[in-house]
């Protein structure tokens, strides 16, 4: 079953004078659920444009983008909310996590924007620290761990609401390589369990850890 299906996406931005920016040509992409799919590319070919529009962060200039049942193009804002709230776990390069929050409360927190109870959203965010061996650090704040540990909660943060898709943007660019290792050791594993995880990326290295590869070079899609 297709999780994520893109149809003729394009993009354009606004530039000088009458010119427009070209930035995503017909895109053509599927992602079947249970799929690892690493989006691979250099900079300034568009990756971070198609995420995006995949974690619904950004309008397609035109084409057709169904996830998980909705249909995305046609989505209000209002909805778009709730799709981003609920079906997407972000994992980004430089983490996002709250600095002034400790480990649980940046986890507990995306539950209880859902509506979730304290109690519930607790128990669920502990159960998710132990399962990425994060438990002594439950009541730390993001400044006294690791990269590569902010990196984990970032992903318990991501896992914990159980999203249809877990979404990747350059997830290891900012460690060190075992750090990076150990990030992707844990998507192989959350993957295995039977996580959806689209990786963006422009290190090839990185993208050999993914089940299927995709190559994106100045705006279009290549499958390998
Ligand atoms: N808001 C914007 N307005 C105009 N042009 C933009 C905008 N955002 C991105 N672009 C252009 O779109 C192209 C693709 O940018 P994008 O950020 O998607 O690349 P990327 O593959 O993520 O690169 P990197 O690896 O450096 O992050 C670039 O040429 C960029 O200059
Ligand atoms: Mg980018």
């Amino acid at each position: 079953m297709a999780i994520i299906e893109l149809k003729n996406i394009n993009k354009y931005y606004d530039a000088a004078g009458d010119e427009k920016l070209h930035v995503l040509k017909d895109i053509n992409l599927e992602v079947q659920k249970g799929e690892y799919l690493a989006i691979l590319g250099p900079s300034g070919s568009g990756k971070s444009t198609l995420m995006n529009i995949i974690g619904c962060m950004d309008h397609m200039s035109d084409g057709y983008y169904c996830l998980d049942g909705e249909l995305i193009h046609e989505a209000k804002e209002k909805d778009l909310v709730r799709i981003r709230n609920e079906k997407i776990g972000f994992i980004f390069q430089k983490y996002h996590l709250i600095p002034t929050y400790n480990v649980l409360q940046n986890i507990v927190m995306p539950l209880l924007m859902r509506g979730m109870t304290l109690n519930e959203a607790r128990e669920r965010s502990v159960d998710t620290i132990d399962m990425l061996g994060l438990g002594q650090r439950i009541t730390h704040k993001p400044n006294e761990l690791s990269g590569g540990q902010q990196q984990r909660v970032a992903i318990a943060r991501a896992l914990v609401g159980e999203p249809a898709i877990l979404l990747a943007d350059e997830p290891t660019g900012a460690l060190d390589r075992n750090s990076g290792l150990e990030v992707l050791k844990l998507f192989k594993r959350l993957n295995d369990m039977g996580n959806t995880i689209v990786m963006i990326t422009h290190d090839a290295d990185v993208a050999t850890h993914a089940q299927r590869t995709v190559k994106i070079v100045d705006g279009e899609i290549f499958e390998l």
